[in-house]
């Protein structure tokens, strides 16, 4: 019988040659198209219907993930990746990645990996606190991680809806209960209507909140939907603000949402996915103002800190709300409890648990916060100069404001004969940009008007990428 494993000779021929791929890919993104040029179904189409009977050399692998699979992967690391938010990984980052593959780390209960257990709760305090949020000796702030945003929203507003206290869904589900309501600007990400939806609340669960000009939530219109729906007969119960929404990082007015939900005893949760982590910077920290009022905030390290997918952070208040939301304990899973040795899958869905903490403490490690710093206001700074350059042009137009790192743009055709055809000429001009493969941004729709965004994340993005990519685009326009 031959080891079961591969050897330990070929494993590091393999990593070795894995780490110089990526180093190549990296050094020299800019010589390669942001995303691929093939019609969809090539990769499909050139993978055999059935796994090989016997194994295969390393290396035949790696030559056919270099011949097919990573020309065929768009290319998040490229500098001139500018669309969705734009997010980067770091060597120390997938060292961290390598590692925790290598080590298998499970850590749904403190006994089956207890530095996994632990880093992750110290490395969460770390960030909470590099953010300055501060602790609140009270109702201290709990840290855990989830893989996205999408399931740390779903934790929060399940644990939102135990704290109501009246309604025991844990024992009783949904059935014979109040209607249940919560709310959420219309600019917010929609997993937050699609958590509600994963309560079981429908969509007659949610409400969108109007926004005011700047696409931030109204907090007048909010308290009268709240009063509204109560004379109606439902029973709000959450509100979730947003600093940094997707489509232009707009700020909702925390604070006086805050004092709504303490007026209303509402659970208030702030998605700070993307932006959370620009409050490193001391001078963003005004559009946080009154997040540390919040049951539950959401940041994403895997938008805008360097690590790759996934990793978000779930911080609330009220971890035992979450507990009990999910309280469920099979005898295989009965382990000793300790003050000092909690068992992480008491606050998840999920019970396995990526050691998600280790790329996440290597990176602030390797970088330092001042380090992080520097690169979040490099890139806000790269933002406000392509915002400069929309400004100064003749035939462009801001659409918004831009406070972090993210531009709403559009191009102006003077010769358009309605809105409509602006619409479709912006697209067209977007879609002849991105063909080139030379960069790559997005769009989004406001006041039901299609507008060009350009968001800036990459770790390797300088100032170059950014004026080219607005020349790329003033030439484009000429064509459309
Ligand atoms: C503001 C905001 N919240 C939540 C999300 C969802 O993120 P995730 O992919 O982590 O679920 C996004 C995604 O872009 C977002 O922009």
């Amino acid at each position: 019988m031959p080891s079961a494993d591969l050897s330990p000779e070929l494993f590091l021929k393999a990593v070795d040659r894995a780490a110089r791929h990526l180093v190549e890919t990296l050094e020299s993104s800019e010589k390669r198209r942001v995303f691929p040029n093939a019609p969809p179904g090539v990769v499909r189409g050139a993978i055999p219907s059935r796994a090989p009977r016997t194994g295969e050399p390393l290396d035949a692998i790696l030559d056919d993930f270099e011949r097919l699979i990573a020309p065929n992967l768009t290319q998040w690391n490229h500098p001139s990746f500018f669309a969705y938010f734009a997010i980067s990984s770091s060597y120390p980052a997938m060292v961290a990645d390598l590692l925790s593959a290598g080590y298998n780390v499970n850590a749904m209960l403190w006994r089956t990996s207890p530095a996994a257990t632990e880093l992750e709760l110290a490395v969460c305090d770390w960030l909470r606190e590099a953010m300055g949020l501060a602790q609140n000796p009270a109702s201290p702030w709990h840290g855990v991680m989830h893989d996205t945003a999408s399931l740390g929203t779903v934790h929060a507003l399940l644990a939102a809806r135990e704290d109501i206290g009246e309604v025991n869904v844990h024992d009783d589900g949904l059935a014979g209960g109040p209607r249940l309501r919560m709310y959420a600007s219309e600019q917010a990400h929609s997993s937050v209507e699609r958590a509600g939806l994963v309560l079981g609340l429908g969509r007659r669960g949610f409400r969108a909140i109007a926004t005011d000009r700047n696409f931030r939530m109204k907090p007048d219109a909010l308290a009268a939907a709240i009063r509204e729906d109560r004379a109606q007969g439902y029973r709000p119960f959450a509100v979730t603000a947003a600093v940094g929404t997707t489509s232009t990082t707009s700020a909702d007015p925390v604070n006086e949402i805050a004092d709504i939900c303490e007026r209303e005893a509402l659970w208030l949760h702030v998605d700070a996915a993307y932006a959370g982590s620009v409050a490193l910077c001391e001078e963003f920290r005004p559009h946080f103002a009154g997040w540390e009022r919040a049951q539950s905030i959401a940041v994403n390290p895997m938008k805008w800190l360097f690590v790759p997918v996934d990793l978000s952070v779930l911080y609330t208040r009220k971890p035992e709300a979450v507990r009990r939301a999910l309280s469920l304990s099979p005898e295989y899973l009965r382990a000793p409890e300790h003050q000092d040795a909690p068992n992480l899958m008491d606050y998840s869905i999920a019970l396995g648990r990526r050691f998600r903490a280790l790329k996440l403490w290597m990176v602030m490690r390797a970088f330092g916060t001042d380090g992080l710093k520097e690169r979040l206001r490099e890139h806000c700074r790269l933002a406000r100069l392509f915002a400069d350059l929309v400004r100064e042009a003749q035939g462009f137009e801001l659409s918004a404001p831009v406070p972090f790192s993210t531009v709403c743009f559009r191009a102006v055709f003077a010769d358009a004969r309605d809105d409509a055809e602006q619409d479709a000429r912006n697209e067209r001009l977007m879609n002849a940009v991105n063909a080139t493969g030379e960069m790559f941004f997005s769009h989004t729709k406001l006041h039901g008007r299609l507008v060009l965004r350009l968001a800036i994340g990459n770790i390797r993005t300088e100032e170059r990428h950014v004026r080219d990519a607005f020349q790329r685009i003033v030439a484009e326009k000429v064509r459309q």
